[in-house]
């Protein structure tokens, strides 16, 4: 059988905390993850700037063989995937899917809160593409969504300073801000994927105990069931249990830091894109 990996992708590091959960449902597949660090943050580019990123990503995980690929990032799938669906794949890829992580995300949010009132905290991008609005009242209209940008989250992850006193001086604002806006929050949804390795730090900062959601089991158990409706695609993957990882920056810098987020060391190539 030829190989036929699930692609994973994400701009920079984030990605692998929901890679870590969908390896772990789905050992069996083939998977090559692809980080652009070198161009992160995407947070706080522009819609047409994620898009041709993004694009150019999902381009390069097809030509890897991958008939699937998963947008393990919430701004790529606020600003990306919808055209990729509708624009790129039809005329260029009709054989392939790409996959977000913002309608599975939505789709179960009703079973966290009980006051109906989420919070989320998000990249500038993703706030202001009103993307989980918009999919939550699909769902639950019956919900409220407050949400907070937290544009200094993702440069301070990826940099390896999200541990620091002045680090978490802005974590805390954002947090508070977010508190503010609505007494009745009991959820927060972490709608960004580099977020979870914030939790206890979020946890520590938090004025009262809420419940706080991260993404990657949500979106393994939604990959699952996708690729049980959809034996067409299921039956084109190849099987192999391997795991690839590729980074448009420092190969070394990516194995040195993607433990914090996968769990388990990794070997890093790096390659060239865009
Ligand atoms: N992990 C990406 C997300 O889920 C971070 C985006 C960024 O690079 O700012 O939104």
């Amino acid at each position: 059988m030829s190989h036929s990996p699930i692609g994973i992708f994400d701009s920079g590091y984030g990605g692998l905390t929901v890679f870590r959960s969908i390896a772990e449902k789905l050992p069996q597949y083939d998977y090559i993850y692809l980080g652009d660090n070198a161009r992160a943050p995407y947070g706080t580019r522009s819609f047409e700037t994620v898009y041709q990123y993004t694009l150019e990503c999902v381009q390069w995980l097809f030509e890897q063989g991958c008939p699937l690929v998963i947008l393990a990032c919430n701004t790529a799938s606020a600003k990306a995937l919808r055209n990729i669906q509708q624009v790129n794949l039809p005329r260029q890829f009709p054989d392939n899917r790409v996959l977000g992580v913002i309608r599975p995300t939505a789709e179960v949010i009703g079973q966290y809160t009980k006051s109906k009132s989420v919070g989320i905290l998000a990249t500038p991008g993703t706030v202001k593409s009103e993307s989980y609005r918009l999919e939550i009242e699909k769902f639950f209209p019956d919900i409220a969504v407050f949400q907070q940008a937290c544009p200094l989250w993702v440069p301070l992850i990826e940099n390896n300073a999200f541990d620091t006193p002045a680090a978490s001086l802005i974590i805390e604002q954002d947090i508070k801000k977010l508190l503010e806006q609505s007494e009745k929050i009991d959820t927060i949804l972490l709608a960004c994927t580099h977020y979870p390795v914030l939790m206890s730090q979020i946890k520590r900062m938090l004025p009262h105990p809420l419940q706080i959601i991260s993404q990657g089991a949500i979106v393994a158990e939604s990959l699952a069931d996708y690729l049980k409706r959809h034996p067409e695609m299921e039956t084109r993957l190849s099987q192999n249990a391997s795991q690839s990882f590729y980074t448009t920056d420092d190969a070394l810098d990516f194995e040195t830091h993607a433990p914090l987020f996968f769990g388990s060391t990794v070997h890093a190539k790096h390659v060239r894109i865009g």
